[in-house]
């Protein structure tokens, strides 16, 4: 069983937090946040020590005495500077799902992969990286279909999804050809549509619920216990399996 220590128990950490927990492939072991003084209740059933990690020094004593093979973060950019040396010391593990690194973090996050497996993924869930895997493969196979992406988020989301601009970036789509549609209490749905001349084809996400995340971390961490040390981001484990998958099948 893989022994993980959360970072971040904010909205998203709260419920990956519930996904690790009922995972019999992990140990859930503790949860670091960036104060001891929040004051968000605790969800119910998760019953592991939530600590206040603030200086490199903390982390390395916590470490010492509470030893994980995994990190997973949800909090933010400043905290890979805080646990980084300690992770590469120690070559654990890291799944982080960090949105807004900087280029000086990711290149910090390349030097940790040198002792250490680290993956970051700006996008964590299955589903929408297989969307992504999915379009770009159609994009290869049809260079001359129509290509339009749609996107639907809450009323109160003020900018273009940063998902549907990175579906348009991969596939070599013009951001013009993202339509944005802001509804009620959506959470978020990514559509692509490939108009060919005589059919349609429409890959959809719709995310449900935030521990969608979790199942997303839970599926990284399998993945990159299988990897050797180095960098990856989510495309790199989904490449991975597909093509263990297709030699699989060769004669
Ligand atoms: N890749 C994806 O698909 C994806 C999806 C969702 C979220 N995210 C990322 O996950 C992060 C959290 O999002 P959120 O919506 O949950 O934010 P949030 O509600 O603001 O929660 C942030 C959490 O991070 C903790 N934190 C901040 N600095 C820390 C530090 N130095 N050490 C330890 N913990 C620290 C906070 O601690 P306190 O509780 O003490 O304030 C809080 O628990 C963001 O960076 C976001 O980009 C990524």
């Amino acid at each position: 069983m893989i022994k993980v220590g959360l970072v971040g128990f904010g909205k998203a950490g709260q419920a990956v937090a519930q996904v690790l927990q009922e995972d019999p492939r992990y140990e859930l072991c503790w949860i670091a946040r960036r104060s001891a003084a929040s004051t968000a209740p605790t969800p119910p059933g998760i019953d592991v020590p939530l600590v206040a990690l603030a200086t490199p020094d903390d982390w390395g004593q916590w470490l010492d005495s509470h030893p994980v093979d995994a990190l997973v973060d949800f909090s933010r950019p400043e905290s890979l500077h805080l646990y980084g040396e300690q992770l590469r010391r120690r070559g654990l593990m890291l799944v982080s799902a960090i949105s807004a690194y900087s280029d000086a973090d990711l290149d910090y996050a390349h030097t940790l992969a040198r002792e250490a497996r680290v993956l970051c993924s700006p996008n964590i869930t299955v589903g929408i990286n297989f969307l992504i895997l999915a379009a770009r493969l159609l994009r290869k196979i049809a260079p001359f279909a129509d290509v339009e992406i749609v996107e639907q988020h809450f009323r109160e989301k003020p900018e273009v999804s940063g998902t549907a601009r990175k579906i348009a970036q991969t596939i070599d789509v013009d951001e013009d050809h993202i339509t944005s549609l802001r509804l009620g209490g959506i959470v978020g749905h990514h559509e692509v549509i490939f108009g060919f001349p005589y059919q349609t084809v429409r890959l959809i996400h719709n995310s449900i619920e935030r521990r969608a995340f979790g199942t997303g971390a839970a599926f990284a961490l399998a993945e990159l216990a299988r990897c050797e040390n180095g960098f990856y981001t989510f495309d790199d484990l989904l490449m991975r399996m597909v093509r263990k998958e297709l030699l699989s099948k060769q004669p």
